[in-house]
């Protein structure tokens, strides 16, 4: 029979994410509506470790659902890789009365989650990462917000790189992904896109491409970079020395993680989070929640972790086809 589920925990872990707020708002409103008590648990797993643990009532949620980063905090902890440290969160979750925790986060979080679920403490994961590499969802909290924040930046690069005359490597995050690369190399007409999933290293492929682009009476060629390539300033001041044209790198950075969530995030956060309250009350544990096909569903951890997830070929060729 499901242990009955009277108090529970939620954090945020590993990077930020837009929407993040509007999650632990949901998961509180909808576990107290079910008549459960909720713990907010500060700075991830690292938090976890120090107790710092708050009661959350209605009220301590309102007026965040529209603000970036999490008011929660994050963090990342090494010492929670380990079974002491797993051993250390059980007790402690025991000790203040937690039966059940909400992990708000990455795939490194729901290994924690995961963890802590085998120990014995019921566990439900949400995907909050802007970097949508997490297999069994088709959406993650803060992807829409990031690539969003990505698109305007690169629109304002695109112009002056247009009146310069110059080439422009701009580079996006997404750690191993390329999905914030994809997404925005479609979305801002770049001329290149590189992901870590298809890249071959052949700059000289690049370089022949903005030399005839240059010769078609181009007057920009945007390139998106993923993180997961990464040496976007010695790509640029390789490409120059090559193409003879002015090449300037923009490593966007964190600016992609902050920010006001987008109408989409919002959404998705709160309907995850509410699903994520309603089936920890309802005693299931070691799940993490997913959207596919249109439905919002729920999944077996080491089963989300295993599956493995690619750039679809066919968004991969659009993407190339277009920016001919
Ligand atoms: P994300 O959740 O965004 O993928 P990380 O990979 O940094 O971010 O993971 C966040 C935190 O989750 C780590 O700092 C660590 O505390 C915990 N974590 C990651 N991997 C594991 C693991 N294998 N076992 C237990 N905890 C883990
Ligand atoms: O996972 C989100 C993310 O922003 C990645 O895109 C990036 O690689 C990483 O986090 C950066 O992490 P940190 O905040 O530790 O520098």
């Amino acid at each position: 029979m499901a242990k009955e589920i009277k108090t529970i925990g939620v954090l945020t872990s590993g990077g930020d994410a837009p929407g993040m707020n509007a999650a632990i708002r949901a998961v509180v409103r909808k576990a107290i509506a079910n008549g459960v008590k909720v713990k907010g648990i500060k700075k991830g797993y690292q938090g976890l470790l120090n107790e710092e643990i708050v009661d959350l009532e209605r009220w301590s949620v309102s007026d965040i659902i529209q603000r970036g980063g999490t008011i929660l905090g994050t963090a990342r902890c090494s010492e929670f890789r380990t079974d002491e440290g797993q051993n250390k969160g059980v007790e402690i979750c025991r000790r203040h009365g937690i039966d059940g925790l909400i992990v708000i986060g990455g795939d490194g979080s729901y290994r924690g989650a995961q963890a802590l679920s085998k120990k014995g403490i019921n566990t439900i994961g949400i995907p909050g990462t802007i970097d949508l590499d997490i297999t069994c969802t088709e959406y993650t909290i803060g992807f829409d917000t990031a690539i969003n924040t990505a698109m305007d930046a690169i629109d304002k690069v695109r112009d002056t790189s247009s009146s310069h005359e110059r080439c422009s490597i701009i580079e996006v995050m997404g750690r191993n992904a390329g999905y914030i690369a994809l997404w925005c190399g479609v979305a801002n007409g770049a001329e290149d896109i590189l992901l870590p999933e298809k890249y071959d290293y052949n700059e000289q492929t690049i370089i022949n491409n903005i030399i005839n682009n240059r010769k078609r009476g181009k007057t920009h060629h945007i390139i998106i970079n993923a993180e997961g390539i990464g040496h976007s300033t010695s790509m640029a001041r390789r490409i120059e020395a090559a193409t003879g044209i002015e090449t300037r790198a923009t490593i966007l950075g964190y600016m992609q993680r902050g920010g006001n969530p987008t109408c989409k995030d919002r959404f998705y956060a709160s309907i995850m989070g509410a699903y994520a309250a309603d089936i920890l009350c309802a005693g299931k544990t070691n799940r993490v929640v997913g959207y596919q096909h249109g439905e919002f569903q729920d999944f077996d951890i080491e089963e989300a972790l295993a599956m493995e997830k690619s750039i679809s070929e066919y968004q991969y060729e659009v993407s190339k086809a277009l920016s001919m």
